[in-house]
């Protein structure tokens, strides 16, 4: 009688299991729902930082496109766009985190580097790797890695691995848009972050976020966060607003505070006031070193070490003529702005080569359009810089007349 009711349990067990399997399959369903776990360890995905500071707005509106429905069989790209260090890969970690559910087959983070230290196959191999390890763990090590594979077997295999999942690939950091182009074939959602605007302009599927400078509100929030009672300090005030809301500048700023303040030196007043004083001076502040990585993306440390590293890296996109132009705008008054007539004043341009040049600097993030305002005598667009470039400038232009006169 016993081993009766064990058969008939048995039978219910496996029944419902397979209902289960029918029903997900009927809703288009295949496979588990990843884990967190997984998702970090096979994902990739980075863990958000602690210190994270909601950017607002901008956030709602990247989780919104990224989980549109496919439309015409195309999956929504979505574009996060900005200069060094102004928080596209935090925001991208905040975008992975908040659309766990949606992504429930998974989420694959990939990190990319500069276009001559990995191939676009690369990217595919490792996307493969993860992909099997997630959904097929049965295939032997030589089949997940597939070294003689081409791109195209690469594409057709993950598609294939793909089907009937909803995953989300984060594409972290590119710089070229060789890579982006391969990876439109992939048919899943993409979330792609670049200092480079526009990057496959002509594609109208694509969304694009700008990530814009925090206010002062939020810049105050992310220091509190580093330095809970570093605020009360005198002239912070003033060192938070020359960050211009760059949140790097703030959070490499907010652990030289951490050490500053640090119990076996509380009491030692001067050590704020000597960090506050060496802060006012924009060369030092930019090349002030952080005091603790921690804080930072891994991949992404070296060049976020100290603020002026990480515009060194947009600097290589420019010729050396671009360079010398760009060293130009220091004749701009910080925090102002001119229109490409007066730019072109200062290159010595006609209107049009100064139109060229300003698009070209905007698009690797040297220069902001302003588009004109209210006001009917703007009618044309203005051009500015962030606060950090002015400083950056100053910096460059010390090397430059350095190199000259050696
Ligand atoms: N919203 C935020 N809240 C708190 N800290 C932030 C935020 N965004 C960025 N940061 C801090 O600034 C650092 C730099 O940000 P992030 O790596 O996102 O810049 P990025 O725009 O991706 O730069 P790059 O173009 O050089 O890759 C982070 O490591 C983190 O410490
Ligand atoms: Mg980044």
């Amino acid at each position: 009688m016993q081993g009766g009711a064990t058969i008939v349990m048995a039978v219910m067990v496996i029944s419902s299991y397979a209902v289960s399997i029918f029903m997900s399959r009927a809703m288009g369903m295949k496979g588990k729902a990843v884990s967190i776990d997984q998702l970090h360890e096979i994902g990739n995905v980075p863990y958000l930082h602690e210190h994270y500071v909601s950017r607002g707005k901008v956030e709602e509106i990247i989780q919104g496109w990224l989980t549109q429905a496919p439309a015409d069989g195309v999956h929504p790209r979505v574009f996060i766009e900005g200069m060094a260090g102004i928080g596209k890969t935090a925001l991208a970690m905040f975008a992975v985190k908040s659309t766990v559910g949606h992504f429930w087959s998974g989420t694959f983070w990939l990190q990319a580097k500069s276009s001559s230290a990995r191939t676009v196959l690369s990217y595919f191999e490792e996307l493969h790797k993860r992909m099997s390890d997630l959904f097929v763990p049965s295939l032997s090590v030589s089949q997940k890695g597939q070294a003689t594979w081409r791109l195209d077997e690469f594409v057709v295999s993950i598609n294939g691995m793909l089907e009937r999942r909803t995953c989300l690939v984060v594409l972290d950091g590119v710089q070229s848009p060789e890579v982006v182009e391969v990876m439109l074939q992939l048919k899943c959602t993409l979330l792609i972050t670049t200092q480079v605007r526009s990057m496959l302009s002509n594609q109208t599927q694509f969304k694009h976020a700008d990530v814009a400078p925090m206010d002062i509100d939020n810049s105050h929030k992310l220091f509190l966060k580093l330095v809970p009672n570093g605020v009360q300090q005198e002239g912070v005030e003033k060192v938070l607003e020359s960050c211009g809301g760059h949140p790097l500048a703030l959070s490499i700023v907010g652990t030289l505070f951490q050490d500053a303040m640090t119990p076996a030196r509380v009491g030692k007043e001067a050590d704020v006031g000597h960090l506050v004083t060496k802060l006012q001076d924009p060369r030092c502040r930019l090349q002030m070193h952080i005091k603790s990585e921690t804080i930072l993306h891994i991949p992404d440390v070296e060049k976020h070490s100290t603020v002026m590293r990480c515009f060194d890296f947009s600097l290589d996109a420019l010729n050396k003529h671009e360079r010398e132009m760009y060293v130009l705008l220091a004749a701009l008054p910080p925090r102002s702005q001119a229109t490409t007539h007066q730019l072109g004043a200062i290159w010595h341009l006609q209107d049009d080569q100064a139109l060229c040049l300003a698009k070209k600097l905007e698009r690797y993030c040297f220069l902001q359009k302003y588009v004109p305002s209210d006001d009917p005598n703007v009618t044309s667009n203005q051009w500015g810089m962030h606060v950090l470039q002015h400083d950056y400038i100053k910096v460059l232009r010390e090397a430059m007349l350095h190199n000259v006169q050696q």
